[in-house]
């Protein structure tokens, strides 16, 4: 049977890949059409302020629980042009491996003070940083057993693409049998942050995340 355009199957327990995908072959429209009908994201109109602090749910109110840390890094495009003005989109579960949201159903503690929600824009530079909370493993799929590596789910706007990804972090114990790393091969050490360092006292670790947002040094576009 052809299946032109749809991921297969990963393992015999994914029941999911071929629903979830595209039933047609995907059409890479030219990047000079793309950028000549599609607005530019109007980036500093839409950051409020500490947006980029996801270890606090607002200035003055206490920390989250758990490690925070420091994500930083460029964007570029396919052809290593640094993008500033990129929007990026950031969302992670707590300490816990719990997030705020209704369709997580794994009873696993909230913490009042993390909101897992935030927003930062690269500058002139195509820089971006953001803190956020360590999050926590957790079992994505209780009825076979599978556990989700520590994560950090990202969402990459500049003029009109967008890429959502997530950044993993070395040596966890479940990285290797990650449905998403087992698509990536080769290719994981690009969607892994690299850490590092850092003597800012609100955070514990830093970790670089530079991200390309296509060519064939493009980071996975989940
Ligand atoms: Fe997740």
């Amino acid at each position: 049977m052809t299946r032109i355009g749809r991921q297969l199957s990963i393992g015999k327990t994914d029941n999911t890949s071929d629903q979830r995908t595209p039933r047609k072959r995907l059409r890479l429209i030219p990047t000079d059409v793309r950028e000549s009908f599609v607005p530019v994201i109007p980036a500093k109109a839409v950051q409020r302020q500490n947006e980029w602090d996801l270890t606090r749910i607002a200035q003055n109110r206490p920390r989250a629980e758990g490690s925070p840390i420091e994500v930083k890094g460029t964007v570029r495009n396919e052809n290593g042009t640094l993008l500033r003005g990129a929007l990026i989109e950031i969302w992670n579960a707590n300490h816990y491996g719990r997030y705020r949201h209704v369709e997580d159903h794994s009873g696993l503690k909230l913490d009042e003070n993390f909101f897992g929600i935030g927003r930062v824009i690269t500058d002139e530079y195509g820089n971006y940083r953001f803190w956020t909370i360590s999050p926590g493993a957790y079992l994505a799929r209780p009825d076979i057993g599978r556990w989700r590596p520590k994560h950090i789910h990202l969402s990459i706007s500049c003029g009109s693409s967008r890429l959502i990804t997530q950044m993993y972090f070395p040596n966890e114990p479940n990285n290797a049998s990650d449905p998403m790393a087992v698509l990536m091969g080769d290719s994981f050490d690009r969607n892994l942050g690299k850490p590092y360092e850092t003597i800012i006292p609100e955070v514990d670790r830093g970790y670089d995340f530079d991200i390309v947002v296509g060519g064939k040094n493009a980071i996975f576009f989940e």
